[in-house]
């Protein structure tokens, strides 16, 4: 299979090499709390990874399922959520193969679809979908990183550029609900941005 593996995420983990890693939830997430975007309810969050977003939801009283391939990543998780004495359930899987017993209200996805190569994305964004209840909302951050080598088509990453374009074909209207453009963006300190964006299952 072309692009990572767990093992590279496991390894990465246990060598600290997590540049993505902010030390903290991403701020964008507080917006959406803080503006009432995003109320208590049932949610995923995959690629969970260190599992700051996962700890700050269950102290905001979100129902929260964590899924991670990386053994690793589910640790910290578990490790940040004892520290703060707070429960969410921790799914070690593959995303490309688990399914949940019930759909969820929302989906927060934070770099797991820039974390997969790109031939895996329809996949991913169709369980996506799967996962959701209709009506349900995925608040995503699609993380804006092109390199230099994308002009002569050479595909780098992780993380996977995501095109606004690409997102529009790999969430088209009108299955997906979009709001209009422009999309708040959220600067991390490693030079990358995530572009914040709610989108709705509709069908
Ligand atoms: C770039 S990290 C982001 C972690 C976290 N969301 C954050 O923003 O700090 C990508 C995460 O996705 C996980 N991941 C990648 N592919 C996955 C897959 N197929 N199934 C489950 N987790 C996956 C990795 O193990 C890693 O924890």
């Amino acid at each position: 299979m072309v692009g990572p593996t767990r093992n590279f995420w496991d390894q990465r983990f246990a060598e600290g090499n997590t540049p993505w890693d902010r030390g903290a939830a991403n701020p964008q997430l507080g917006i959406w709390l803080l503006v009432g975007a995003l109320k208590p309810c049932r949610i995923l969050v995959p690629g969970c990874g260190s599992g700051y977003e996962v700890a700050v939801l269950a102290q905001e009283g979100f129902d929260v399922t964590a899924l991670d391939y990386s053994a690793e990543a589910i640790a910290r998780t578990r490790q940040h959520l004892e520290d703060q004495n707070l429960k969410a359930n921790l799914v070690e899987a593959d995303a490309l193969a688990w399914q949940p017993d019930r759909p969820f209200d929302v989906i927060y996805e934070q770099t797991c679809l820039c974390a997969l190569y790109p031939d895996q994305w329809r996949d991913y964004a169709d369980r996506m979908q799967r996962w959701l209840k209709p009506g349900g909302r995925l608040f995503a951050l699609f993380v804006q990183f092109l390199r230099p080598d994308a002009a002569d088509g050479q595909i780098q990453g992780p993380p996977y550029h995501c095109d606004i374009n690409a997102m529009r074909a790999l969430f088209p209207e009108p299955r997906w609900g979009w709001p209009k453009p422009p999309y708040p963006r959220t600067t991390h300190p490693r030079g990358l941005a995530e572009l914040a964006v709610v989108l709705e299952r509709k069908d």
